[in-house]
């Protein structure tokens, strides 16, 4: 895990990841479709036109874990463009192995920390950005480690298209508040169009996509009776 001193230096310029996880060498295997560390900075701006090589929907999600929505949802929609992202090596090269066998190609796999998003896509890149159950730091000491805090909310409002809309659910009550509580301190970056504290009792037609894919953290929680939090984001 990063210390704190990490996590704030990993949002400026002249950041470098630094590790020796063996699973960095062997997500090697993958380099058709996993990009590792700076390596997808370099396609910051050029993801439809170089990459994909179209100029479909472009989605991104930070936290993929166990990777349950991002195959899901690439196979849905094999003409939209996917980007998942998560910075465990060991879960990584996991989900790398599934992707590898999706009969649809329609995404990338980004090895990095979601605090580079401001490096990773330019100004009004993505169209989609989902958000599921982030680590909840509970500690007061761990607080800090929030992403869903300034400067990553000015960052993610940038690389949003103005059309965009951000998706994110989670089991933390408090992370689920807290959170709120940062969109209106910072009411200027976006407008939340849906928020409830139990989602699939909502019947709300906006949280149909939030309530069609579970992940793997939200069956468990689920399976325990929690609610499941959610709110969606549209830009100002
Ligand atoms: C609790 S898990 C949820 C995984 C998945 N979204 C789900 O709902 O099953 C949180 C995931 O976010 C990843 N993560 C946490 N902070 C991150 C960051 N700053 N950048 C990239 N990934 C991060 C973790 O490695 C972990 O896989």
């Amino acid at each position: 895990m990063p210390n704190i001193k990490n996590f704030e230096h990993s949002f400026n310029e002249d950041f470098q990841y630094s590790h020796n996880n063996p699973y960095h060498d062997r997500l090697e295997k993958f380099s058709s479709f996993v990009l590792r560390d700076l390596e997808p900075e370099k396609l910051k701006g050029k993801w439809n036109q170089e990459c994909f090589k179209n100029d479909s929907l472009l989605n991104v999600e930070i936290g993929t874990g166990y990777g349950h929505f991002m195959k899901e949802f690439c196979t849905d929609h094999p003409n939209e463009n996917f980007i998942g992202m998560d910075y465990r090596f060991k879960r990584s090269f996991n989900l790398a192995k599934q992707l590898n066998d999706l009969s649809v190609k329609n995404f990338r796999y980004i090895r990095a920390k979601a605090e580079r998003i401001d490096f990773l896509f330019s100004q009004a890149e993505v169209d989609k950005l989902y958000y599921f159950f982030p680590d909840p730091w509970p500690k007061t000491r761990h607080l800090k480690k929030r992403l869903f805090k300034q400067p990553f909310l000015s960052h993610l409002k940038k690389v949003m298209k103005p059309t965009g809309t951000v998706y994110i659910k989670t089991d933390h009550d408090q992370y689920y508040e807290w959170m709120l509580n940062h969109l209106e301190l910072n009411s200027e970056l976006f407008n939340i169009e849906a928020n409830s504290n139990d989602i699939h009792k909502s019947e709300n037609p906006s949280f149909d996509l939030l309530k069609k894919y579970q992940t793997k953290f939200e069956k468990i929680f689920l399976s325990k009776g929690k609610n499941i939090n959610g709110i969606i984001l549209t830009c100002k």
